[in-house]
């Protein structure tokens, strides 16, 4: 069986206001009724395949995950509570020392992804299973089509097997130019943030790679307090954990990396401009949710949460209420979320 490790530490800062740090975007239902959380534990819900999920992720948000789970009738193995973030490594390491068999596949997926056909999905770990048996550390490739800076970038090597290719290089997060290249090159794939390994592999790979991590994790995990699924690792032991990415820490330095190139209607949901694209929209090119009143409105983006807001004769705007704020900008210019926020703590 495979070990679906859902990664559920992170703030997801540019979908401001609706995400905040209490309630960051995995815990909301952005593109559907069901919230980011809920929709990726049901792509492993199938009992044949999958074991039980282990949820990694911040001790302040326990409760909210335990509810969500609940909501979708799933009962996770362990539900590992951070006492603070250190990136997606430490996260990984924990789970990896939490599973009962060394030698299982984890499949780790981060918990506010949207994957619209969950067939393909399977289909792309079914090719993959056989090499990471063999202890291969696979990752999934999506087909670019800009040249986003805020990904992960693949060379597609050598075939190793049906739909397999070796990595030739493994490039996080480049500079512009570096990404306009790479996609022009027309061999490169985004690192869709899906990893499948087994756990002792990757065990392996993180103690030749990142010595000191694997380190301060396992001590945290010695000394862990628990209470049914969930799991705190020892604060201390674990704040002495560098704080590094599995891509960084691992996967540009690994050897036998493999990439599965897979067309999935994969979106990582990143900014409000990728909601809109992704959403279904109304005859007026609008996506509108909550209580909102569009008269003469096209191309816009509404969000009222517990607010009432109402358009007339706007056009490719971004118009978000929640709370006691309200975002408004025009569309294409949602990843200065992040400019914003850093202006309003000043
Ligand atoms: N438990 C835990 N602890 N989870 C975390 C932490 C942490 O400290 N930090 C991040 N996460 C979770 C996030 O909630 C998200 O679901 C996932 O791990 C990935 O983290 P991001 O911070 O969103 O990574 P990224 O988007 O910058 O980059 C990664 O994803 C891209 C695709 O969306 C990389 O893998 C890129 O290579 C990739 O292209
Ligand atoms: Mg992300």
């Amino acid at each position: 069986l495979i070990v679906p490790v859902i990664l559920s530490g992170g703030s997801g800062t540019r979908l401001w206001p609706m995400s905040r740090p209490e309630l960051p975007k995995q815990f909301l239902a952005l593109t559907a009724d069901e919230t980011m959380l809920q929709l990726t534990a049901r792509r492993t819900e199938t009992g044949e395949r999958f074991a039980a999920p282990i949820v990694v992720a911040n001790a302040m948000h326990a409760d909210q995950i335990e509810g969500q789970l609940a909501e979708t009738g799933t009962t996770a193995a362990a539900i590992i509570l951070e006492p603070m973030g250190r990136n997606t490594a430490p996260a990984i390491a924990l789970a990896a020392l939490a599973v009962e068999m060394p030698g299982a596949p984890l499949l780790v997926m981060p918990s506010d992804h949207v994957i619209n056909d969950v067939a393909a999905f399977h289909a792309a770990i079914q090719r993959a299973l056989p090499l990471v048996e063999q202890g291969w550390l696979v990752t999934f490739g999506i087909a670019p089509d800009a040249p986003e800076t805020g990904y992960g970038y693949i060379q597609v090597g050598e075939a190793l097997a049906d739909g397999v290719h070796r990595v030739a290089r493994f490039v996080e997060k480049p500079p512009r130019d570096v990404a306009e290249a790479m996609v022009a090159a027309g061999d490169h794939a985004w690192n869709g943030g899906i990893f499948l390994f087994r756990a002792d592999r990757f065990l392996e790979a993180l103690g030749e790679h990142a010595p000191e991590m694997l380190d301060a994790v396992r001590r945290s995990m010695l000394d862990a307090a628990r209470d049914g699924a969930r799991v705190w690792p020892d604060r201390d032991a674990f704040a002495a954990s560098p704080s590094d990415s599995i891509d960084y820490a691992v996967m540009e330095k690994a050897d036998r990396v493999a990439v599965v190139p897979v067309a999935m209607g994969w979106s990582d949901v990143g900014s409000w401009d990728a909601l809109h694209a992704i959403s279904d929209r109304d005859d007026g090119g609008n996506v509108c949710r909550g209580d909102v009143v569009a008269i003469d409105t096209r191309g816009c983006l509404v969000r009222a949460d517990g607010k009432r807001v109402a358009l007339v004769g706007v056009e490719d705007l971004i118009v978000v209420a929640s709370g006691d704020d309200v975002l408004i900008l025009p569309r294409g210019r949602s990843q200065d979320v992040k400019k914003l926020l850093e202006a309003m703590k000043r």
